[in-house]
Parts: structure tokens; sequence; C-alpha cells
């Protein structure tokens, strides 16, 4: 009995050594704002400071991030929100962009039926009708407690004030110059002359910007769907640089973002609430961990072979369903409940083989019985309430289309490349679709974004998100594994190297140093390629941690920044 206890309690005590020791991200005791630059989460902190609650803090850290952040910060784009209320309520806002009404499925296809390289990417006919705006304001209309001038106008200080560039956004602005010089009529006010660099500590004003914003602080929605702001969209799509574009004014006052209910999956004690489709992200989430569920993973270890086999097996099925059932539901009818099905998910990994990878060419999307009724960003909000927000919002590439509308300045998305061009050819991130993806005017493309929040006991968790186009949905996989099966803090969740597969091609992607020499042997010696890549993902969430204290995990890979009190 001595000799047990003995035991047990040096067990105790290695598990507190060791959980002490993690690398841990910011700690507050009620409330936190996670974000991909350091203004922006401060901005958010304030409104919460000063009484706003999160979704008050959403609208004022969306717009900053919309000065300060131009590579996916937005106010051109469209993204997407899940929440959970203090009193434990819950639901998704789709503020996703949409094709414009001229939009037609063959308009990305030259007369024989071919791709045309980069139409759907760099040029007007790129750019979906924004959503950012409206989502805010019927997120202000729905659950704002402060006036919505006062969640403005920090952004408009910023953009008048300049921000003060990182190293990371320096170089973004350097590294693309020439894409805006190319897709401008007017140069972009970011742009310098030849030869002159910008650097980290530099100040950036955003004048045309701070205008814009004003209109939207006096007008709400009318500010950018209406007016002068809608009257600049138009004018820059007929702009001669590139092929004219097809955004009506009736396009912009017609946009309407979407409430919708979230997809909700299980796993072990966790309740996963997450992004539905026009969305795949949510939908991939519950079926890789549910895929998962009887694997000893915890046993097996974080990075073990093992591990990996069963983690890529997992992202490569979910892929090949992501590809043939999933679309905008107002259009296609996506099969959530089939998709979701436990038994269904259990079966998908059926014909797992142990030590032998399943080349893709042999998975093909599941058989549903039966009928059926480079750049993103993330931000995680917990306010002093316990209300819960995660936000995943895009311009789709580094700074969208590059396309600036002048006067106006702000960038204009490319997110049209997320929708399936033509029936199994690649889009940018190199993922295929068909005919639920297809363009038709007014629908809303695929995205993989997974903006997420994890209940345990019917308590908030965890909160969690990324950018990394394809790759969001397994880097918010890993994370999550890295927490509940590995006992990570979140911080060291975040951090951890990561891996992806994506059905197709038929490779294991692979963050630098992410396996070691050994690790990658036996990987190759079970069938699997192996890739080299930069960065996959860029997460950042909150974990409610035992005590009820706060963790706010950001991603050292760029300039996340948790904040809180
Ligand atoms: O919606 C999507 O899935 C993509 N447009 C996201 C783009 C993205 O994450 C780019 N970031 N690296």
């Amino acid at each position: 009995m001595k000799k047990l206890f003995f035991s047990n309690f040096i067990l105790l005590l290695f598990c507190f050594t060791s959980f002490a020791q993690q690398k841990k991200g910011a700690i507050a005791s009620k409330a936190m704002v996670v974000s991909a630059y350091p203004d922006a989460s401060k901005i958010g902190l304030e409104v919460l400071k000063k009484g706003g609650n999160a979704f008050d803090a959403m609208i004022a850290t969306e717009l900053a991030l919309a000065v300060c952040y131009p590579v996916a910060g937005n106010i051109g784009g469209g993204g997407f929100m899940v929440y959970r209320t203090h009193k434990g309520g819950y639901g998704t806002l789709d503020y996703r962009e949409k094709a414009p009404s001229k939009a037609h499925k063959d308009m990305f296809l030259d007369a024989q039926g071919n791709v045309i390289p980069n139409l759907s990417l760099e040029s007007h006919l790129a750019v979906g009708v924004p959503g950012t705006i409206d989502g805010l304001w019927q997120v202000h209309q729905k659950f704002g407690t402060l006036p919505f001038k006062d969640l403005v106008q920090p952004a408009i200080n910023l953009a008048y004030r300049g921000v003060v560039l990182t190293k990371a956004e320096a170089d973004g602005l350097n590294e693309y110059r020439n894409d805006f010089i190319k897709n401008n009529t007017q140069i972009p006010h970011w742009v310098k002359p030849e030869g002159i660099l910008w650097k980290a500590g530099d100040t950036l004003r955003h004048i045309d910007l701070a205008h814009t914003l004003e209109r939207i602080r006096d007008n709400g929605r009318d500010g950018f769907y209406k007016g002068k702001t809608a009257e600049l969209i138009v004018t820059q799509m007929k702009s001669p640089q590139t092929n004219k574009g097809i955004i009506s004014l009736e396009d912009l006052q017609n946009y309407k973002a979407t409430w919708r209910k979230p997809v909700i999956g299980h796993y072990k004690d966790y309740k996963i609430i997450s992004m539905s489709p026009p969305s795949a992200g949510g939908i991939g989430l519950i079926q890789m961990l549910g895929m998962l569920e009887k694997f000893p993973l915890k046993e097996w270890g974080f990075h073990h072979p093992k591990s990996i086999q069963a983690i890529v097996e997992a992202e490569r099925r979910f892929y090949a369903d992501r590809a043939t059932y999933i679309g905008d539901p107002d259009f296609y009818k996506v099969p959530i409940k089939k998709l979701l099905d436990k038994t269904y998910i259990a079966n998908r990994i059926k014909d797992f083989m142990p030590e032998k990878a399943t080349p893709s060419t042999q998975i093909k999307a599941g058989m549903l019985k039966g009928k059926e009724s480079e750049e993103t960003t993330h931000y995680s909000i917990v306010d002093a309430w316990g209300n819960a927000i995660a936000v995943t919002t895009t311009l789709n590439d580094n700074y969208g289309s590059k396309i600036m509308v002048n006067g106006a300045g702000f960038l204009l998305n490319n997110e049209m490349d997320d929708f399936s061009s033509k029936t199994g050819v690649p889009n940018m991130f190199g993922v295929v679709g068909g005919k639920a993806n297809a363009i038709a005017p007014n629908k809303r493309m695929l995205s993989s974004m997974t903006p997420t929040i994890l209940e345990k006991n019917n308590k908030l968790f965890m909160i969690v998100g990324t950018p990394g186009g394809s790759t969001i949905t397994t880097s918010v996989f890993q994370v999550v594994l890295n927490v509940i099966e590995f006992d990570m803090s979140l911080q060291e969740a975040i951090e951890k190297p990561r891996f992806h597969h994506q059905w197709l091609p038929d490779l294991v992607y692979i963050e630098k140093a992410t396996f070691d020499e050994n690790t990658k042997k036996i990987l190759t010696q079970w069938g699997y390629e192996l890739k080299e890549r930069s960065n996959i993902g860029k997460v950042n969430g909150v974990l409610v941690l035992p005590d009820g204290k706060l963790e706010g995990g950001a991603d050292n890979r760029r300039d996340d920044t948790a904040v809180g009190y």
C-alpha cells in the first residue's frame, strides 16, 4: 500500500513537473484575444476592457487586421465565425464571398475547354463579392453591445497614425512589389520606388482606407455596399489593367452574410463545434478525429511513425470526400448527416493497413448509403463572461488578387480560385473538385477554413483555427490531437512541426525538421513519399486551463500575438 502510494506520488510529481516545464502561451484570468498582428490583438483587448463582449471585440479586431495585416486581414474578402455564448448556445456566421451574378461555370476556360492559367487568381474576374462588412454588421445587429462607430474608430485611428511594420510584414510588401505594380492601374500607396525596401520598424499609413472606414463607421453596411465605396469597386472592375471584372452595384447591394448551424461532432469526452459548408473544414475535422478514435495514439506517442501513419491515412480519406461531396449548401445538397455519421466514419478507415501506405488511387470518396434528408488569418476571442468566438477570414492568396480599389485603399480577394474551374483540375492549393463546387452565379466557393470551438463536460475547452489553404483542416486537427492525446500546452501544441496529406497529390508534406531521419526512413519504407515545404498553417487559439485561467496560444511561425487580462 505504502509502495503504491509512493509510486502514485512519483507519477503525480512527474506529471506536475512535466506540465510545469511545458512552454505556455500568454495566461490571463478573464479574457483573451489572439490574432495575427500585435496592434489588432491590442485593439480587441481594449474593447473587452471597456466592457464590450467578444462580438464587439471581433468587429474591432477584424477591422484592425484590415489595416495592419493587409496580407489577409480585409474588408475586400470574407470569412467564417463560429461562436459559443457563455450560456452554451452556439452558431456560425458565413460571410464568405459569392460569385458575381454574371459568373458562369466555364468562365476560366479557353475555347478548347482548358483552364486559362492565373485568370482565377490575378484578374478582376478572380474577385468574389466581398462579405466581410456585411458579416461584421450582422454580428453587431445580433450581439453587439457597444455602438458600431466606437468599434470602427480604432481601425481608423490606426490607419491615420500608421502601422509599425514587423519584419514579416515588411518582407511581404517587398516580395510582392512587382505584382502590385503589374495588377494595378494606380500604383498602391505602399509600393516604394525601385531599390528602396520596407524594413521592420517603418511606419505605413493608409489614408484612403481610413476614409473608406469612415464611410463604414457613419453608414454601417451601406458605407461599403452602396454609395462611394460601392461605386469605386465597380469602377475598379472596369479598369483596363487586367481582364474586366463582373461585380455590379446590384451584386454588392444584394450581398448577405448567412447564419448557419455549425457542424457538431464528438471525440471521446469532447464536443466539436465547427464551420459547416460552404466550408469543408468542420466536416473534415470531425471525420478525421472520428476515424482515429479507436487508435491508441496516446500510447504510441507524438510523431511516432504509427501515429503519423494513422493521421495521414485519416487525412487522405477525408480529402477524397471533400473533393466529391462538399460545396455551397444553398446550391448543392451536401450530405452533411451522412458524412458525419459515426458508422460511416468508422468504416472509412476499415481498410487501413498497418505499416503500409494506402495509395490514393485506391481511395475514392466513400459510398454514402440511403437518402440524405500563405494567406488567410484566424483570431480567437474569449470575453469576461465566457462568450467565445473563432473567426477565420481571408483574401485567399497573399494580398488576394493584389488589386487595390483605386481611391478606396483596400485589396480585393481572389476567392474565385476556390471554385473548381474544371472537374479534376487542381486549384492554387492543389485540391480538386467537381460538380459540388462548380461555379454558378451567386454561389459561394468551397473553403477549408476551420474556425472551431471545443467543449469538455459542456464547458468551453478550446478555441482554435488557422490560415493555410488546404492545410487548414489538418493543422487544426493536429493541434487538437497534440492537446488532447499528447498532453501538450496549447502553445507547445501549436509550435510543434506539422505534416499534411490531401489525397491528391499522394504525398506527405512535412515542415522542415518535422521528423528525425529514422522516422523518415520508416515512413518511406512503409510507402509514403515525403516532401518538405515551408510553414503548414499558422495556428492560434485559447485553451481553458483546469483552474479556469486562459492560455492564449500564438504561432511563432509569424507575428501572432496573444493578449489578455
Ligand atoms: O477558403 C479557403 O480555404 C482558402 N481561400 C483559404 C486561403 C488561405 O488559407 C491562404 N493562406 N495561406
